[in-house]
């Protein structure tokens, strides 16, 4: 289970000298598309700042990091996501954690409520938070429990989507903003046909830059994009479909089959996430934790 709990620690004071030298991380592609899993660092004890900023080297490269065998505290959970910016608080107070960052995702029940949220089943791509004025910057989720089969998570690269996109679409949608909304009448994980009356919504432009790469992402998604502004409602609906079939193919995606013991991090303003089903008789139990985010530019 434990992943190289020494090896890094020793490397660090390696040479004597007063500054540690730290080693390149031990790191393998999950995907073509996007990923990267570490395969050398345990969360349990604090990150030396090398340590962290290697880790946010990787994170900025690989849009989502992977790590497996981790067997964490929510203390643990939420120091390793301070090492890349101030934790949110839980919006939801019906699911959270016994750590006011951690919100439960999960389709345990007790007396016929679900203990966490997002229970259920498939759930469309989609980006977090992005129906407020400053989403997510991250997420990442700890598995506890999982199913079987299923309730696998795919993450799509929205650099690649925007940069393959043809230059006549690009044309049409730079510098256009889109409203994002999320609270369906009928579901929370497929778009519904109507929004619940008063739900949040926020316009953010089409394509974002990221604010520490400086590289374009296209950032629209499904589930919660609603409609591009100043443009008749057909032809946003017509764009948006197409910018939604076009971000979904399978040559951006890294599919994710969660094991006991990973903790996943994703960067929220250049990928985006969907879920695929999973049996109502099987457990997923996951610890999410979100990470403060900026306004999109
Ligand atoms: C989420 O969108 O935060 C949940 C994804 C998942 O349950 O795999």
């Amino acid at each position: 289970m434990t992943i190289a709990r020494s090896s890094g620690r020793e490397a660090l004071f390696a040479d004597c000298s007063s500054k540690p030298v730290v080693p390149p991380l031990m790191t393998r592609p999950l995907s073509a598309a996007l990923g990267l899993e570490i395969l050398d660092v345990d969360l349990r004890d604090p990150l030396p700042p090398a340590v962290i900023a290697r880790l946010r080297e990787a994170w900025y490269e690989g849009l989502i990091l992977l790590l497996r065998n981790q067997i964490l505290t929510e203390e643990d959970q939420v120091r390793f996501a301070e090492c890349f910016g101030p934790p949110a608080k839980t919006i939801n107070v019906n699911n959270t954690g016994k750590h006011p960052a951690v919100m439960l995702i999960s389709n345990i029940r007790k007396d016929g409520k679900p203990i966490g949220a997002l229970p259920d089943g498939e759930m469309q791509f989609h980006t977090d938070q992005c129906y407020i004025e400053k989403p997510a910057a991250a997420s990442m989720l700890y598995a506890i429990e999982v199913p079987s089969v299923g309730g696998n998570t795919l993450f799509a690269n929205a650099y690649l989507a925007y940069e393959t996109l043809p230059a006549e679409i690009k044309r049409r949608i730079d510098g256009r903003k889109a409203v994002n909304a999320y609270d369906y009448e009928n579901a929370s994980t497929i778009r519904g046909t109507r929004l619940r009356e008063g739900v949040p919504q926020y316009s953010h432009p089409v394509v974002r830059t990221h604010p520490a790469t400086g590289r374009k992402a296209l950032y629209v998604n499904r589930l919660m994009t609603i409609a591009i502004e100043d443009l008749p409602q057909a032809e946003s609906d017509e764009l948006l479909n197409l910018l939604f079939d076009h971000q979904e193919q399978r040559r951006f995606i890294y599919e994710h089959l969660w094991r006991v013991g990973d903790i996943l991090m994703w960067d929220n303003r250049c990928t985006l996430h969907a879920r695929t089903d999973f049996s109502s008789a099987e457990r997923r139990l996951m610890c999410r934790v979100t990470i403060l985010g900026e306004k999109p530019e």
